[in-house]
């Protein structure tokens, strides 16, 4: 059955390639592309402007109200975070935010905070939306679910070659044990933990190109909502 409108759940570990693969399967299907790591990313950003550290990641809870979160999509189609109106979607990226995301995101305090702004996006518009918690919790009715994965090696090894390509190149053992590290922080929180829903189709890219990943997650989509 054609759907007019859809929603398409990503979840997986970190440096799996869900967001180029989502960002080009969105454009190629004509919808919008949800990087919902990036909003966890503006509240490790804010928590780390205020001199909180992943050991005392709690002490953002009472803060949050203060916090004037925004996506923006560019003409390209690129999600722009905002923190109280700055733009703040590069800065987001640096490491040590990654960290403080990952610390960040196992309160319950920040999930509960963040789950409406997620759901009222995918009501407006076909999504398709990645995370840790896509399919599980925020949309667990979406109408495709899918866990990406590939291999931690493989997955440690794109990460260097993209820091590579950035100018930021980084030793692998250093990328490959912090990945590691955030896996085991994602899959082990109370709260949402990261855990393939029931009813997800497993991609597994370690052994495929990005042609091959883009074409084969295209291939799930299509084949269930008929885009
Ligand atoms: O996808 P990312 O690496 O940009 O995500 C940053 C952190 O945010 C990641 O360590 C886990 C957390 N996260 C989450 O808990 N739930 C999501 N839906 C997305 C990200």
């Amino acid at each position: 059955m054609k759907k007019e409108h859809y929603s398409v759940a990503v979840d997986g570990p970190s440096g799996a390639g869900k967001s180029t693969l989502a960002r080009a399967a969105a454009k190629e299907l004509g919808i919008t592309y949800v990087d919902t790591g990036a909003i966890y990313r503006v509240i490790g950003l804010a928590a780390s402007r205020r001199g909180i550290g992943t050991e005392d990641a709690a002490r953002i809870i009472p803060i949050l109200p203060e916090l004037d979160i925004a996506i923006r999509y560019g003409g390209d189609g690129a999600q722009h975070m905002f923190l109280n109106g700055e733009d703040v979607s590069d800065v987001i990226r640096l490491p040590e935010i990654s960290m403080l995301a990952s610390a960040v995101s196992a309160l319950g305090e920040v999930r509960a905070f963040l789950l409406e702004m997620q759901r009222s996006l995918a009501r407006k518009q076909s999504v398709i939306m990645d995370g840790r918690d896509i399919g599980t919790v925020v949309l667990p009715d979406a109408d495709v679910k899918i866990f990406l994965t590939a291999d931690a090696e493989v997955r440690a090894r794109r990460r260097c070659l993209e820091l590579e390509q950035r100018g930021t190149p980084r030793p692998f053992e250093e990328v490959c044990e912090e990945l590691k590290q955030r896996d085991w922080n994602d899959a082990h929180r109370d709260v949402a933990p990261l855990r393939q829903a029931e009813d997800a189709v497993l991609v597994d890219t370690s052994g495929l190109d990005f042609e091959q990943s883009r074409a084969l997650l295209i291939r799930t989509i299509r084949e269930r909502v008929d885009a």
